[in-house]
């Protein structure tokens, strides 16, 4: 199987963001966790991180190789169109994925405008959550396949 993870905008600086909310590890240490993940599971894994909303919605253009997405799309969570616009195209299970649990934080972050286009949305596990994420998509192809 081949997976995308995408990290969206601040992602990448994570080490200078508040720890007490996005946990102690930089993007580097999440992605080689993913890494690790993916090898012990035999699964394809490519990750990328942009700060630029439409370079996100090209890496979701990229779908058809991938079968399954995982993305956090940061701030454009609660007001990117054009991304969930992007989601809604994609014909392969895409899941939502937040460090924090963007329900018990600023009212703003409450409403995310992508995840009514995913298959389902993960939020406040920290970066267990990318694994839960990838976790829920490989459960629901072989679902399907069986
Ligand atoms: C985030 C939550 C967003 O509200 C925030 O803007 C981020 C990170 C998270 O992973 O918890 O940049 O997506």
């Amino acid at each position: 199987m081949r997976f995308m993870v995408i990290h969206g905008p601040n992602l990448n600086m994570l080490k200078s963001r508040p720890q007490s909310i996005y946990g102690q590890r930089s993007l580097e240490e999440i992605n080689n966790e993913i890494r690790t993940w993916c090898m012990k599971n035999n699964i394809h894994v490519d990750i990328v991180q942009s700060n630029c909303e439409g370079e996100i919605i090209d890496y979701l253009h990229k779908f058809q190789s991938y079968n399954g997405i995982v993305i956090n799309p940061g701030a454009y969570t609660h007001y990117s169109y054009a991304i969930g616009d992007a989601v809604e195209l994609v014909n392969i299970p895409v899941v939502e994925v937040h460090l924090s649990d963007i329900y018990s934080r600023e009212d703003f972050r409450r409403k995310s405008v992508i995840a009514s286009h995913c298959y389902r949305q993960i939020s406040g596990f920290g970066f267990h959550g990318y694994i839960l994420a990838l976790q829920a998509i490989i459960h629901k192809i072989e679902e399907v396949d069986s």
